[in-house]
């Protein structure tokens, strides 16, 4: 998709946009604190474009157009070469346009292009001399930047000493990895300090930051190797001949870290194909990723097409980014809700200004919780950064604090449960009423009842809620002993709807443990965690009578997880006994009950996992659409196969995964097999392949 540039209708509106696009590109490079977020100003820069276009005699001198991007800062140590930004394109045609220039540019298809993640941060300069890290410096205008050698130290990826004794100039980006702006955040705030409303803002603002009280570390990833005037010929001449993907094995070589150390480093493709499909494959896995990206940058590899291709005054002609929609968005936050959730966790959600956030227009978002809405200086009115990436929730980043106009109001807390009326616990960072999850009964219930846990055909969110009006149910348990009269009593309950819930409740009595235990709501046991348990420890008695140290030794169940998670079981064991005693099944079929418990002298315990199986020690990923006798399975039924079949099952591929199994209309994480040379199968091989697991 091509996002539409802005509209420009004359002159004045001209000038007013360039003058917004050089304010907003200045606060951009200097703090973090524009006015205008990603998107906004690339249409502003889009739309400037577009009228120059029209207008080639009108154009302003400091229009952003003609000028390295950041042009605003200046600085006074001036860059060996330039450091030069990149041009633009948003979808596949745009790139595959650009291909096409560059090839004619050059007299031939370009031989080899690498692709990788176009990281979000701040461009820097590292000059090593004779193998130590002597100085770094910001872009600034381009031509010259500013000295910010106070920050080595404090970034990872950029060691004080290379391996080999060099004087060379890493370039590259420094952001802040999502744990690291949580930690930015925390300090800066007890410090006093407002809040970084993104990573990229609190990586400018740290960067620039002297003789504070604290350090903030920060990351490093180089996209750049090059000479310096003391470099010597002889690796001079090496490092000009050598292509991109060696550049940063090299890099890498002497201890600079590359993208090569992340989920998604830059890989060389041989065609314009390929170089999409992993544009898409890294767009796939955006979401995922500890640091913020903001689209593809796509080079030719060689040295060689890159001489001859050249650079303009702004960018290279040999490069490109493909721009990735914005994730982050500017928009006002109008009202907090409290809501209950299933669990009896209050939690805070923002009501926003509706905005477009990557084609999905956005009107709530997360809050996190109480004391995060503290620490970040929330208030009601506030314009708020707003980040939505993939599927996942989109969640209130910060406030903007210097577009306050002091009309803002604070965020009320609730004294009591907003659903019941009842107590708040307040002991843990999530607030929870005290009735649990007891106070918001429809909601456990509805979950229980869903397709991947108990699979109670019949049992809607409309019939749930009759059931608890009536008083027919007051727990999981009371499910099992309704009768057909009680049923019938309802409304609009007739005979065969009445028996078809019966037997549909009768037939979730059978469904094994890793469901049942899902059904209950432990708080920080999915589908997932909840299969790992059951197959860990095989039966209801066996998970009830482990402690912490039992708990912990299931894969993926921490020290901080395993006694949360033993805790909830204590507070479910009535709920569990009256499940048992109405004849719900406690066992997970096909794993063997656990011997007594044996500790390994490395620690290591017995466990109930089937050891055999046809998929034995495999890492299974399963993509696309099922057919043939798989069918009809969900994702997570596909995934109790899996695991029946003695595998683990996984929602990403990476060098661990054994086999991926590609249906009907598979993309990215098929190609990504592909590239890493991972075993592949159809639903029908697959199939034959775990037949005796298959229900
Ligand atoms: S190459 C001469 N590679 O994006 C080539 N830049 O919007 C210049 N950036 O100025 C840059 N990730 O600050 C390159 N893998 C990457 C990058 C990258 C982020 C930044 C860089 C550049 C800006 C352009």
């Amino acid at each position: 998709m091509t996002t539409p540039g802005a509209v420009i209708v004359d002159a004045a509106s001209y000038a007013q946009a360039v003058e917004d696009a050089t304010k907003a590109s200045a606060a951009y490079y200097a703090g973090g604190n524009s006015v205008l977020d990603d998107d906004a100003y690339d249409r502003l820069l889009r739309g400037i474009a577009a009228w120059e276009a029209g207008h080639p005699d009108q154009v302003l001198p400091e229009s952003p157009t003609g000028k390295v991007a950041g042009g605003a800062v200046e600085g006074d140590v001036p860059h060996t070469v330039a450091m030069l930004s990149l041009d633009n394109v948003f979808s596949p045609e745009e790139f595959t346009a650009w291909t096409a220039s560059l090839a004619r540019r050059i007299g031939r298809d370009v031989a080899r292009f690498s692709v990788e993640p176009k990281l979000d941060g701040l461009a820097i300069a590292a000059r090593y001399t004779r193998g130590r890290l002597t100085r770094l410096i910001t872009r600034g205008d381009g031509t010259a930047g500013e000295d910010v050698s106070h920050a080595i130290g404090t970034i990872e990826g950029l060691p004080a000493e290379l391996a080999e004794p060099v004087t060379v100039e890493a370039r590259g980006e420094v952001l802040m990895t999502a744990l690291q702006f949580e930690y930015a955040n925390t300090v800066r705030t007890t410090h006093g300090g407002a809040p970084f409303a993104n990573p990229r803002g609190a990586s400018a603002g740290t960067l620039r930051a002297r003789e504070r009280a604290y350090t903030v570390p920060m990351t490093f990833f180089g996209y750049g190797l090059l000479p310096v005037a003391d470099t010597g010929t002889q690796l001079a001449d090496r490092l000009g001949e050598l292509a991109h993907s060696d550049l940063m094995t090299l890099a890498g070589e002497l201890g600079v870290n590359t993208t090569a150390t992340t989920a998604v480093p830059g890989i060389t493709t041989d065609n314009v194909e390929q170089a999409l499909a992993r544009v898409r494959e890294i767009a796939a896995l955006r979401a995922e990723l500890p640091f913020g990206i903001d689209g593809i940058v796509i080079k030719a590899d060689l040295a060689a097409d890159q001489q001859t291709a050249g650079s303009g005054s702004r960018a290279p002609r040999w490069a490109i980014a493909y721009k990735l929609p914005a994730v982050e968005k500017i928009t006002r936050l109008l009202e907090v809700e409290w809501n209950v959730g299933r669990t009896g966790i209050i939690a805070p959600r923002g009501v926003l200004e509706p905005v477009e956030i990557d084609g999905a227009t956005i009107t709530y978002a997360t809050l996190h919780n109480p004391g995060d809405i503290t620490r970040r200086d929330l208030r009601l009115g506030d314009h708020v950064m707003v980040h939505r990436a993939g599927d996942v929730i989109p969640r209130v980043e910060a406030p903007v604090a210097h577009l306050r106009t002091g009309d803002e109001q604070p965020i009320a807390f609730p004294e009591m449960c907003p659903r019941c009326g009842a107590g708040i616990d307040t002991s843990e960072q999530r607030w929870r009423c005290v009735n649990g999850r007891n106070c918001h009964l429809v909601a456990a219930l509805s979950y229980a009842a869903g397709r991947d846990q108990l699979d109670i055909e019949g049992l809607g969110h409309t019939r749930v809620v009759q059931l608890v009006d009536a008083g027919l149910v007051k727990d999981l348990a009371d499910l099992f002993t309704l009768t057909r009269d009680q049923l019938l009593n309802l409304e609009r309950m007739g005979a065969t709807s009445t028996d078809n819930l019966l037997t549909a409740i009768g037939a979730a009595k059978e469904q094994p443990l890793s469901r049942v235990l899902c059904a209950l709501g432990v708080r920080g046991t999915g589908r997932s965690m909840s299969r790992r348990i059951a197959r860990h420890f095989a039966t209801m008695d066996n998970i009830r009578a482990a402690d912490a140290d039992a708990m912990r030794q299931v894969d993926g169940i921490g020290t901080e997880k395993a006694p949360s998670i033993v805790a909830e079981l204590a507070e479910l064991a009535p709920l569990i006994g009256k499940l048992a005693a109405a004849g719900v099944n406690m066992t997970e079929p096909g794993v063997t009950p656990p011997a007594p418990r044996v500790d390994g002298a490395d620690g290591s315990t017995e466990s109930a996992e089937a050891a055999g199986g046809p998929l034995a020690g495999m890492t299974v990923v399963v993509t696309g659409a099922m057919t043939g006798v798989l069918e009809k399975l969900s994702r997570n039924q596909m995934n109790e196969l899996i695991e029946r079949a003695g595998g683990r099952s996984s929602s990403s591929v990476s060098k661990k995964t054994s086999l991926v199994v590609a249906g009907e209309g598979a993309g990215s994480k098929r190609a990504k097999a592909e590239t890493l040379g991972i075993r592949l199968a159809t639903p029908d091989e697959f199939a034959a392949l775990v037949a005796e697991h298959v229900d």
